[in-house]
């Protein structure tokens, strides 16, 4: 047998994982079970989990699944391949429809994950000779798509606007086109991007601005519409998510036909990718329902409430944006953090510590998202647990 390469990657692999624990960075999922995604289990002890993107608590709802039940036996579990090999199926013609309608764009295209959507995106709008401006604290799959698209890479200070015009005036007359990408609600800080401002600049620049509404759309602005729409600012591209609010999975980029036409001609991830399911589809389409219907406001009025709530009990705390689902308590170290976590689960909740490389060395933090399905009373029982760990 000739083996030597692998036993090495396998002692370079340990080495690395031996590190990242002295550095107490090492990462491991929780094997939670069940329905909800607020009351769970980890190994046989219940839970209260505050660290789910299920802000409507759809990810349980009956709808959803007698949608995606439906839709399997009428058009089957897989997709079978790419849309442009296999073909379209109903499911994903009918949720772009309803979800243009309800984002009044002229077209969406659908993705197998709000990742997947930013990593197709932005590489087919932008590459060498390009300039892309983006907030430092932008996602790792927004990142990820900026450096594939081998475009110019510039950040700016988050939330910064003088940051980024600072840049566009340096680095935009030698830029063939230029974009301005940004979360709205970030997910990681909770806060919320200066939207109108980033448009008027994108346009006295001549840039196109991407906004990645992943965290707000469904749960936030009017009948959860997001939060440019509350801005009144029609980004050039719009990009969401359905595996948050939705409760389901999937992503999209919503703008005009053109872009979508080109999307679907150059963006490597929606060619080279199988479709999403369409039961996946059928459920997000169910979930759409709900979202803009009366149940949607009253799970936004009952998120809206909770958050309410738990920002009252925690008034210490700085606080950017009020209406965020998102609550970062940022704790410094990682061990501080992570300590911090355990000491919430041996008390019932599960809240994740968050450490670099996700969050700026230095600033780890307890991340708590709260959910519509929430009750007054865990919101409560979490403050009180909260109040007992954080230093007045
Ligand atoms: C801003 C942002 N964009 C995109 C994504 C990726 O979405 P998905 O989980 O659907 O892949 C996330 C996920 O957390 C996100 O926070």
């Amino acid at each position: 047998m000739v083996a030597p390469v692998l036993p090495s990657l396998e002692a370079a692999l340990r080495a690395d994982l031996v590190s990242l624990e002295a550095q107490h960075r090492l990462r491991s999922c929780a094997a939670v079970a069940g329905a909800s995604r607020t009351s769970t289990t980890v190994d046989a002890q219940p839970l209260l989990s505050f660290c789910s993107n299920d802000y409507l608590g759809l990810s349980d709802h009956p709808a959803l699944a007698s949608a995606a039940a439906d839709a399997i036996a009428r058009s089957g579990f897989g997709s079978g391949g790419s849309r442009l090999v296999a073909g379209d199926l109903p499911e994903h013609r009918e949720l772009e429809a309803e979800l243009s309608a309800f984002l009044d764009v002229e077209a969406v295209l659908l993705f197998s994950s709000g990742y997947q959507t930013n990593l197709g995106v932005l590489p087919a709008l932008a590459g060498p000779g390009d300039l892309v401006l983006c907030d430092h604290a932008n996602h790792a799959s927004i990142i990820d798509a900026c450096r594939l698209s081998r475009a110019r890479l510039s950040f700016y200070r988050h939330l910064d606007l003088s940051s980024a015009q600072k840049r566009l005036f340096a680095l935009a007359p030698t830029a063939r086109r230029k974009l301005i990408v940004t979360e709205s609600l970030f997910s990681v800080d909770g806060d919320i991007a200066p939207l109108a401002d980033l448009a008027a600049l994108a346009t006295k620049h001549g840039a196109a601005l991407v906004v990645d509404e992943a965290h707000a759309i469904g749960a936030l602005g009017p009948g959860g519409r997001g939060l440019c729409h509350e801005a009144g600012v029609t980004p050039d591209v719009l990009v969401g998510t359905l595996g948050k609010a939705f409760g389901t999975a999937g992503g999209f980029a919503a703008g005009s036909a053109t872009l979508r036409k080109y999307l679907v001609n150059r963006s490597r991830t929606f060619i080279f990718s199988t479709a999403p399911p369409p039961p996946v589809a059928a459920a997000a389409l169910a979930a759409l329902k709900i979202i803009r219907g009366d149940e949607g406001d009253a799970r936004r009025n009952a998120l809206a409430s909770r958050v309410l709530q738990l920002r009252g009990r925690l008034s210490q705390l700085p606080c950017r944006s009020p209406r965020s689902p998102i609550l970062p308590i940022i704790l410094g170290t990682d061990r501080a953090a992570l300590d911090a976590s355990r000491v919430l689960r041996t008390h019932g909740f599960l809240v994740q510590a968050i450490r670099p490389p996700t969050v700026p060395d230095g600033s780890a933090r307890l991340r708590i998202t709260l959910s519509a399905s929430h009750r007054p009373g865990d919101v409560d029982s979490l403050a009180q647990a909260l109040a007992r760990l954080i230093p007045q």
